[in-house]
């Protein structure tokens, strides 16, 4: 695992840029290869801009790591994951709660790989959250199947509007309204796939 302090201002501005311009990267449908007892780890500063990515991370998303600091987690975001499980994610860690969740990434070249990740706030002494850590497991191929029509259905009411933000909300109400028609909690149902 590598560790670099060193960043400058030009650089992190440039990775941001960089992260907006690659949304046009279309998915290539391919997979990218991983095994079950590698962890993909990241860390955030408070407004999810990376500051650090262990090397199983930095393999899989297909990104040197001068490229990854300093940039927004959306990075490597893929555009079939509805937004209202991000919504759900920082809503938990700013609440200074952990959460898991399966997350579908897009590597550099379009490439994607599904994660079970466990993101959780980092603290000071005094308990103010200080930035963002999220530890990655490769799920079973039978949790990814389970997933995929979920997202699927949130991610077409979200398309259904007009606006990005009532997309969100509206594919937000959708999970609460499954979770409470099944009676289990996020946390319950996460584990229950
Ligand atoms: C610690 C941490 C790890 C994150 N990991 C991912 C990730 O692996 N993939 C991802 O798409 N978003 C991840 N996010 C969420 C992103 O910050 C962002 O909310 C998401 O990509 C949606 O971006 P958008 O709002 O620009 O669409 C992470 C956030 C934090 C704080």
């Amino acid at each position: 695992m590598r560790r670099i302090n060193d960043n400058t201002v030009g650089k992190q501005v440039s990775n941001m840029i960089e992260a907006q311009t690659r949304r046009t990267v279309r998915p290539t449908g391919v997979e990218c290869p991983y095994s079950e007892d590698e962890l993909i780890v990241s860390k955030t500063d408070l407004k999810g801009r990376i500051t650090y990515a262990n090397s199983v991370f930095l393999r899989l998303a297909k990104f040197p790591l001068d490229e990854l600091l300093g940039a927004p987690h959306s990075l490597i975001r893929h555009p079939d994951m509805p937004r209202c499980v991000f919504k759900l994610l920082w809503d938990t860690i700013q609440a200074k709660e952990e959460i898991f969740a399966y997350v579908l990434n897009m590597a550099k070249d379009g490439d994607h790989y599904w994660v079970f990740a466990h993101v959780t706030p980092t603290f000071d002494a005094n308990q103010n959250i200080v930035g963002y850590h999220s530890n990655r497991r490769k799920p079973d191929a039978a949790q990814i199947e389970k997933v995929k029509p979920l997202y699927a259905a949130l991610l077409a009411e979200e398309n259904r509007h007009d606006s990005r933000k009532d997309g969100m909300l509206r594919g937000y109400d959708m999970l609460v309204n499954l979770l409470r028609d099944k009676g289990l909690d996020y946390d319950e149902f996460i584990f229950s796939i």
